[in-house]
């Protein structure tokens, strides 16, 4: 989703710009520009698209200071009229915003008249609104954004320079991620930190509700009746090769392959010297207290609860119950008398989850965030985190965070069980269980011939496919089937396979693809027989099978693993799956179209 950058006081503030917005592309944008000062001219530099067409428009573009972003439209069509950065009434001021401006109407309504505007943005009205201030009413930049500041209502994350000062940009946050990067002799502002590594990895955070003056040499945090906060910096652990492709071609390739490095990090992780389940007593006894688990997560996350409700449901003897964070954000069931929530975020920044985590917080409920971001504000704001230690994730499509979401909660749900005395935790010996399951993936992964070409067979021409399934299954069944209709376009429902027949299985014709996937003992033959039901209708499939169930005529074999983790090890093949129909397809494995890698608006 869109993305800012910022520097000031560097020579080299395009390139850092450009770079910095190279990091940025993973989240998913539709279109960029730049705004570079400080030099002999200023520039304003925007394009549909790549940010290499951006790039290529940036020859002799040259300053000390600029602002920089990605677009992902939400109001009016990316064009260049409506990619930031935005510029006020007479030009001087330039803003870059991330967020949803809801009032923007009224403003342009009530302070705005006469105002001639470029685009359909909320972001250039709000540039309109603090140069109305500066410039119509006589205030100081600073004072001009505050008292704008005072009046927009939504999220956002804004930065501002004055086109005839290069030594400062102002930024202020509500709600959308912001970051300040420490340099030497130069500073950096950035809603992820992934887009500055490559200059610092000392950064400062900023609250909700901070405005930030931000020079070479002096960083200072206001709030917006501009007394002072004190901030200390904090040292990042991300590392430059962490972000790289290496030798891949996509990043999603890249982590598919890491899955069992992560599964072994998380080991690590969680457990102490004498290889004992360790996890934070506090975040045990929140769960101890609860007499209801709610999982509240959107996309992929939203399906590693599904997977990982039973494993914590017979380990913890807690009901648990899910929810899609969008819709929980305006209407929450009625609720147990002693709820957790746990939120499932790879980013930890997802603006659906956020909303929920605020009513949360207002209602006094205990929260749980599991992400991949430490100091994420879902991190941030919850009561407890546990992290992921996958690694940053950079391809849209979610692979090893969802592996590691599943595996973070088996940790969680063991030492409950443990701490509680329940029998079939202390019989589960998870980091036996583990270690197998990434070798179980390690065997899939050498398979990649083979199921490349069985995609190629089932389906290259295709426009739908079925994925089936039931328990365990099913909830992967899901997940496999967001993953291809995300990258490929093939339209993809995950189905619980006696389901079918009570409707959708009217869709099935000659040729139709069912992927059907086979783990649990006692479901297996039911599914198969499902099979047959479609098959008997001319569906084309292709079966994923784990060894305990498989028969000869399976199409890809697993090998077995712990009923609890088994979605990790089957969903490896899916992700494949996913991933060679894209490749099929020419299509852009790692971005695709209308998506956003962190979705920091609602
Ligand atoms: C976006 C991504 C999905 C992801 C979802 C939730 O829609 O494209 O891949 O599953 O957000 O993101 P989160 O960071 O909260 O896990």
């Amino acid at each position: 989703m869109c993305g800012i950058v910022g520097v000031v006081g560097n020579t080299n503030a395009t390139d850092i710009l450009i770079q910095g917005l190279e990091k940025l592309e993973y989240r998913g944008y539709d279109s960029a520009g730049i705004f570079v000062l400080g030099g002999a001219e200023n520039h304003l530099v925007k394009a549909v698209g790549r940010i290499a067409e951006l790039s290529a428009k940036t020859a002799g573009v040259e300053g000390t200071t600029g602002i920089g972003h990605t677009r992902w439209a939400t109001h009016g069509k990316p064009t260049e009229d409506n990619a930031h950065p935005h510029r006020s009434e007479t030009e001087r001021f330039v803003l870059v915003h991330n967020g949803v401006i809801e009032n923007y109407l009224e403003i342009k309504e009530e302070y705005l008249a006469g105002h001639h505007f470029k685009g359909q943005t909320d972001t250039e009205i709000a540039v309109h609104l603090i140069g109305k201030f500066a410039e119509e009413d006589g205030l100081s930049v600073l004072e001009a954004f505050k008292k704008a500041l005072h009046i927009i209502r939504g999220s956002y994350a804004f930065a501002l320079v004055d086109s005839q000062d290069p030594e400062v940009i102002y930024v202020a946050k509500n709600k959308s991620p912001l970051l300040i990067g420490l340099g030497q002799d130069y500073n950096m502002v950035c809603s992820d930190a992934m887009a500055m590594i490559r200059e610092t990895n000392q950064y400062m955070e900023i609250h909700d509700q901070e405005l930030v003056i931000v020079k070479a040499d002096s960083v200072e945090v206001q709030d917006y009746d501009g007394n002072s906060r004190e901030r200390a910096s904090y040292t990042a652990e991300l590392d430059l090769s962490d972000i790289g492709k290496g030798t891949y071609p996509y990043y999603m390739l890249k982590e598919i392959d890491e899955q069992p490095t992560v599964m072994r990090k998380l080991i690590q992780a969680y457990t102490d010297e004498s290889g004992q389940v360790v996890v934070d007593p506090a975040i045990i006894k929140a769960v101890q207290d609860a007499d209801r688990i709610y999982i509240l997560a959107a996309g992929t996350s939203y399906h590693a609860g599904f997977a990982s409700k039973k494993m914590l449901e017979e380990l913890t003897d807690t009901p648990v119950e899910l929810g899609i964070s969008s819709e929980w954000g305006y209407g929450m069931p009625l609720l147990s008398k002693k709820p957790l929530f746990i939120f499932i975020s790879q980013s930890g920044e997802t603006a659906d989850s956020r909303q929920v985590l605020v009513k949360a917080n207002e209602m006094g409920i205990p929260s749980l965030t599991v992400t991949n971001v430490p100091g994420s504000t879902l991190s941030r704001e919850a009561n407890h985190t546990m992290l992921l230690h996958a690694g940053p994730e950079i391809a849209v499509a979610s692979t090893k965070a969802y592996t590691a979401q599943i595996a973070a909660l088996a940790f969680l749900a063991k030492a409950v069980g443990e701490a509680n005395g329940n029998a079939k935790a202390q019989a589960f010996d998870l980091v036996h269980e583990l270690s197998i399951v990434a070798q179980s993936i390690e065997s899939t992964l050498s398979e990649k011939e083979t199921i490349e070409a069985k995609v190629r067979e089932l389906l290259e021409t295709t426009r739908n496919a079925f994925y089936i399934g039931r328990g365990q299954d099913y909830y992967v069944a899901m997940e496999a089937s967001l993953k291809l209709k995300e990258i490929s376009y093939i339209q993809c429902e995950g189905f619980a396979a006696g389901e079918l027949k009570h409707g959708t299985i009217a869709l099935i014709e000659e040729g139709t693809p069912v992927l059907a996937l086979l783990s649990d003992p006692v479901l297996a033959n039911h599914t198969r027989g499902n099979i047959q039901e479609v098959a008997a209708r001319g569906a084309k499939v292709l079966t994923i099978a784990e060894e305990n169930v498989a028969k000869d005529t399976d199409d890809i074999v697993l090998t077995t693993v712990h009923p609890y983790l088994s979605p990790i090890s089957m969903v490896v093949p899916t992700q494949l799956v996913a991933y060679f129909a894209t490749l099929h397809r020419g299509l852009d494995v790692d971005k695709p179209r209308n998506l956003a890698k962190s979705v920091t608006v609602e």
